[in-house]
This record gives structure tokens, sequence and C-alpha cells, in this order.
């Protein structure tokens, strides 16, 4: 029976991915880099080193730790300056979280980003969620189970009880890894990865019927 859902943030509650898209091509545009859409979708759900590590693939010039480092913070820096405030949730994310919650299920989000808690605060999203596990808590990013694992159990909750819903092939994985059932979205829907593949957000309350006791 499935008592919990698990979050990505990135490209799942908010359209963040795009923030993350814009601030690695304004890194890769000074470099003269190429980077694309589809680079872009292989950064989705990948720590920002390893996603670094994609933007610089198509680069001839080899560069040192240091420089690598300089160029994550520079990509950072960038993707902190969006404006977020609780006007760019959507708001079909406000009411899935919402009318999830009044059925009687437990909300976490379970997120790569060490950017998510600020992202939380800024568009108020935290208090629609009863735990919250980001990249500032684990130590291997997806595919690695880590993340998924750790918001099942800040909701006391094993992951086999829990379905994730994640934008992402390494999130898919993931979730799948954890052992909780893989809900789909985005290019990861499109490629037909996930137990699930969702088209919006909302199949999810088709997905997740309210039990008698919540309702
Ligand atoms: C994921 C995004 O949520 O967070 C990735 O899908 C991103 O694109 C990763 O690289 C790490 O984000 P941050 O905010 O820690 O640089
Ligand atoms: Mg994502």
């Amino acid at each position: 029976m499935i008592k919990g859902i698990l979050f990505d943030l990135d490209g799942v509650l908010l359209s963040t991915d795009q923030f993350h898209f814009h601030a690695w091509k304004a890194l890769a545009d000074r470099l003269g880099i190429s980077f694309d859409r589809h680079q872009g979708d292989r950064c989705r759900g990948v720590s920002r080193m390893e996603s670094l590590e994609i933007v610089l693939q198509n680069s001839i010039h080899p560069y040192t730790p240091e420089e690598k480092q300089q160029f994550a913070a520079e990509k950072n820096r960038h993707y902190r300056t969006q404006g977020l405030t609780p006007a760019d949730v959507p708001e079909e994310t406000v009411h899935v979280l919402t009318e999830l919650r009044r059925r009687g299920y437990q909300l976490a989000l379970a997120s790569g980003s060490k950017n998510a808690e600020l992202i939380l605060q800024k568009t108020g999203l935290g208090s629609l969620l009863d735990g919250v596990v980001d990249g500032m808590d684990i130590t291997r990013s997806k595919p690695d189970p880590e993340v998924f694992c750790k918001a099942a159990q800040v909701l006391g909750l094993s992951p086999r009880d829990c379905v994730g819903v994640d934008d992402a092939s390494a999130g898919v994985q993931s979730i799948r890894a954890a052992g909780a059932i893989a809900a789909a979205m985005g290019p990861a829907a499109q490629a037909g990865e996930g137990d699930w593949n969702l088209r919006t957000l909302s199949q999810l309350l088709e997905r997740c019927p309210g039990t008698e006791a919540a309702l």
C-alpha cells in the first residue's frame, strides 16, 4: 500500500530545471563550448560536478581541478540569482501536494540539489512537505538510491511503501534501486522509463486515490 510520495525538486515541483540549463549555457558560452538542450537534459538529476563534466565534454581544453571548481562556483552564483518567489510555484504543484496530503499521504523531498533549502524557503514550498532530504544530506548522487532511501526514512516509511517522482533517468534509476515505485515525468516519462509515465503532476492524483479514512 502506498503511504508516502517522494518528490524530486528541479523539473518536477518547479521549473528550476530551466534555470540550471540557462546557468550552464551561460558558462559554456563564455568558454566558447557548444551546449544544447540535449546535453542539458543529460544534466538532469546528476550532481553539479558531474553536470560540469557533461558541459566540458565538448571542450578540447584540459581544465585543472581548480579551474573546474571555479566554473562550478560561477554556474552556481548565476543559478542562485534567480528571483524565485511563491508566485513561481505552479498552481498545479500546490494543488497536487495539498490534495495528496488531504488524502493521507506523507510527502518528502528527495533532491540532489545543494540549493534545495534556499529554493524551498524562497517559494514557501517547504510548508507543503513533511520531510526534506537534499544534496546536503547525501554522499552519493542519483542514480544511487541514497536520496530516496533517506527520504522514505525521514517519513518513517520503507521505500517499498512509497512512490518516487523524477524527471531524470538518473532519478528513475535511483527510485528503482531504492525499491519504490518509479513515477517518471518529463524526458524520463517520454522515454517510457518509469513504472508510471506521467504527462502531468496531476496524473498522480489518478494513481493515488484517497483512503476511506482520510477522505
Ligand atoms: C538536480 C538537478 O536536482 O540537482 C541537476 O536536476 C543539478 O541538474 C543537481 O545538477 C545539483 O544541483 P545543485 O543545485 O546542487 O547545483
Ligand atoms: Mg529533476
